[in-house]
């Protein structure tokens, strides 16, 4: 079912109320002694967005990788660095929470371990990388009844994140058609290697399928995740042609066309590639179709348009809270508003034990990239339920 337009405006008021409240507990509360786990390339843009946030102190770092723990030791200095994170886990009585940035296939490892230790837990995206893993994570956390908050910060982009509230207020009517893309550059060629342990082959852990679990996980999933959360209805079917047209010596894919019927009749197109590393202003598009209207942010110029049936074209403005001391340039990282808004909000779900992503969420998503994986391996539109429940 749709959310109506009166549910969504009681809950975005309570949102803001939950807001002014946290702003406040954030004034009188000790930090937020957390460990993270992982410090790569994400790793180091989390600490670097952290250095910003007085809210948390982060007091041991993981990595088995010497010059990335050094690295990120060296934006967190008063934090104890491990090279096992079990170390940590069974050492450390002092942490709060843990943040899990390691390679995708290992986040089910890290999170259950962290949660059988009683901690909660903020989980990179993608939540994992087999719908069976997540039914463990989610089970480890009901165990442990501790936070699972799943890492989509795209969502809190402020254009994104005002289009969500415009489509649900209903602003162009019902969602009808969506469309979207991501056409990038390739992986970051010094991601960490994963060594094969029969073979000793090192390789780029975002090559292979076991490691990174499909292209689409690793990108594009922000895009499919935060339309699946407008579209707000429940997946029918999943229909994907892909492969390997340019980088055809990996397993994992680089392109692809997706799309998606939900339950409710609504219809979502969505293009990825990664060989498009220069793609101008439409690399990064999404695109409402409502019975009213057409909706899509315009992030560069901080503004939602709506063009309406009638041919009326309205500009919504969308301003940016985020201090000057945590944009990119100040941190040097292209994704730094949206991971320092995500702190803030983990931040106010630790407090309030619900998380802003929820686990259920997480593995809807992962659920429907790997349907997409799977048909795009085997030709075959696939239903819901031909992945586990
Ligand atoms: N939300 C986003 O926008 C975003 C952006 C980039 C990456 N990510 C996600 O962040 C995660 C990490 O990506 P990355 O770009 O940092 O990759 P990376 O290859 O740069 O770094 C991965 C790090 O994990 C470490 N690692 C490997 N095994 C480990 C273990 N057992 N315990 C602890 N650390 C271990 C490696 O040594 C390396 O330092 C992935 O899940 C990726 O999907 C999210």
């Amino acid at each position: 079912m749709q959310t109506n337009r009166r549910s969504f405006l009681m809950t975005a008021g309570a949102s803001a109320l939950a807001a002014a409240a946290s702003s406040l507990d954030a004034q009188t509360e000790k930090p937020i002694r957390l460990a993270i786990v992982g410090t790569g390339a994400r790793g180091w843009a989390h600490l670097a967005i952290l250095k910003t946030l007085p809210q948390f102190q982060v007091v041991a770092l993981a990595d088995p990788t010497p010059p990335n723990l050094a690295r990120g030791a060296s934006l967190a200095p008063a934090a104890k660095t491990y090279s096992d994170y079990r170390k940590l886990l069974s050492e450390r009585n002092d942490i709060d929470a843990v943040v899990v940035i390691t390679p995708s296939f290992l986040h089910a490892e890290v999170t259950i371990a962290a949660l059988e230790r009683g901690l909660p837990v903020l989980c990179e995206k993608p939540m994992t990388t087999a719908v069976e893993d997540a039914n463990r994570m989610m089970e480890a956390c009901r165990k442990s009844g501790k936070l699972l908050y799943i890492g989509f910060q795209k969502r809190l982009v402020p254009t994104t994140a005002k289009m969500h509230e415009l489509a649900a207020a209903g602003e162009i009517g019902a969602i009808q058609f969506v469309s979207g893309n991501l056409f990038r550059g390739d992986w970051n060629p010094n991601s960490w290697k994963y060594t094969d342990p029969k073979t000793g082959v090192a390789t780029n852990w975002r090559y292979l399928t076991f490691t990174e679990g499909s292209a689409l996980l690793e990108d594009g999933i922000h895009e499919l995740d935060t339309l699946n959360w407008i579209i707000n209805s429940p997946v029918a079917r999943v229909t994907a042609a892909g492969g390997n047209n340019v980088f055809k010596q990996r397993e994992t894919a680089d392109h692809a066309a997706v799309m998606v019927e939900y339950e409710s009749g609504v219809k979502l197109s969505f293009d990825f590639s990664l060989f498009a590393p220069n793609a101008g202003p439409q690399s990064r598009r999404m695109v409402l179709i409502g019975s009213e209207g057409v909706m899509e942010p315009e992030p560069e110029k901080g503004r939602v348009a709506i063009r309406s049936r009638g041919g009326a074209v309205r500009y919504v403005d969308v301003a940016d809270d985020t201090p000057k001391e945590a944009t990119a340039n100040a941190v040097g990282s292209a994704q730094d508003p949206e991971t320092y808004q995500q702190y803030l909000k983990f931040a106010q779900s630790l407090r309030t034990g619900v998380p802003a992503v929820s686990p259920e969420m997480g593995k809807t998503t992962i659920k429907l990239v790997l349907l997409a994986e799977k048909s795009l391996r085997t030709h075959r539109i696939m239903n819901w339920s031909d992945l586990p429940a």
